[in-house]
């Protein structure tokens, strides 16, 4: 089916709003840019990766800004934010993507690797999610902010990664939490839950597990699917747009499973 133009998203649209897009520059992140820039926001990618380099020739537009960003590090993510506010003007939305998913059995876990973990994926998150609100708060015009959670969030979906469920639950909970202490100004903030989604890292050598024992990992939980298959990154991106938007207005603390039904079954 053709796209729909620009000017004619409806409450889709995100027109005149500036969006700061964490772990941007591949994956999810980089398809919710680029279906942001179609809903007509202005977008800022902050990504820790050597490719945020060229992450704004690839997107081809002019309305893409980048910052470098490590979500561990709470100054890094105001200065994210200040970036937002030199450049675009304004910082209206903000998604919580930046996370890693590397497998470890709770048994041979170290405690290095589940600070890792929790660091980027919930205290990077919260952190971000702070300095983000702070700005909403003084611009006075609400906002909107989208979580990157998961299914595991509720359910464990697979053997070796306990922690990142683990980092992906408080994920669920500091939405809801920091949605109630932000929707008197305004601030819209949800958790988005994909299930399975095929990116370059999920499809890569994962850290902690064999190709063998990966790939049977993959069919088994595709199995599962109701809907038959993993999904795109855009099957996500489209609904991080409807999240970030005037559609999802009335819309906080709420759980979004965008995963062709994998909870059902
Ligand atoms: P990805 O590996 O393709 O992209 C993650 C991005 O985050 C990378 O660009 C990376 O450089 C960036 N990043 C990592 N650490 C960072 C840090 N400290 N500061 C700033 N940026 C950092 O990952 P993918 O697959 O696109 O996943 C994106 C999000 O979606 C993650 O939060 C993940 O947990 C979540 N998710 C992914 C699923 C999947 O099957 N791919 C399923 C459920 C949730």
């Amino acid at each position: 089916m053709p796209e729909r133009p620009r000017s004619d998203w409806g409450p889709f649209s995100l027109a005149g709003r500036n969006a700061l897009i964490t772990g941007g520059a591949m994956g999810i992140g980089y398809q919710i840019a680029t279906r942001f820039l179609e809903a007509g926001a202005r977008v800022m990618i902050g990504d820790i990766s050597p490719r945020l380099a060229d992450v704004a020739a690839r997107l081809g537009s002019d309305s893409v800004k980048t910052v470098q960003l490590d979500v561990t590090d709470p100054e890094s993510c105001e200065a994210a934010v200040q970036r937002c506010v030199d450049e675009l003007g304004s910082l209206d939305i903000l998604v919580n993507n930046a996370g890693i998913y590397p497998a470890s059995a709770v048994l041979d876990m170290s405690p290095e690797f589940y600070d890792r973990v929790m660091n980027i994926n919930l205290r990077g998150l919260v952190f971000m999610s702070k300095a983000a609100g702070i700005q909403m708060v003084r611009q006075g015009t609400g906002g909107k902010m989208v979580n990157l959670a998961s299914i595991t969030s509720v359910h464990p979906s697979g053997l070796g990664v306990t922690a990142y469920s683990t980092s992906k639950g408080g994920v669920l909970m500091f939405t809801k939490s920091f949605a109630l202490e932000m929707a008197p100004h305004g601030v819209n903030i949800n958790a988005l839950a994909p299930g399975g989604v095929k990116t370059e890292t999920s499809q890569g050598p994962r850290e902690g597990v064999s190709n063998e024992v990966m790939e049977k990992a993959v069919a088994a939980f595709t199995q599962r699917v109701a809907l038959g298959r993993r999904a795109e990154p855009d099957d996500i991106a489209k609904v991080a747009v409807f999240l970030a938007s005037p559609a999802a207005d009335y819309m906080t603390g709420a759980y979004i499973p965008v995963d062709g039904g994998y909870l059902l079954t």
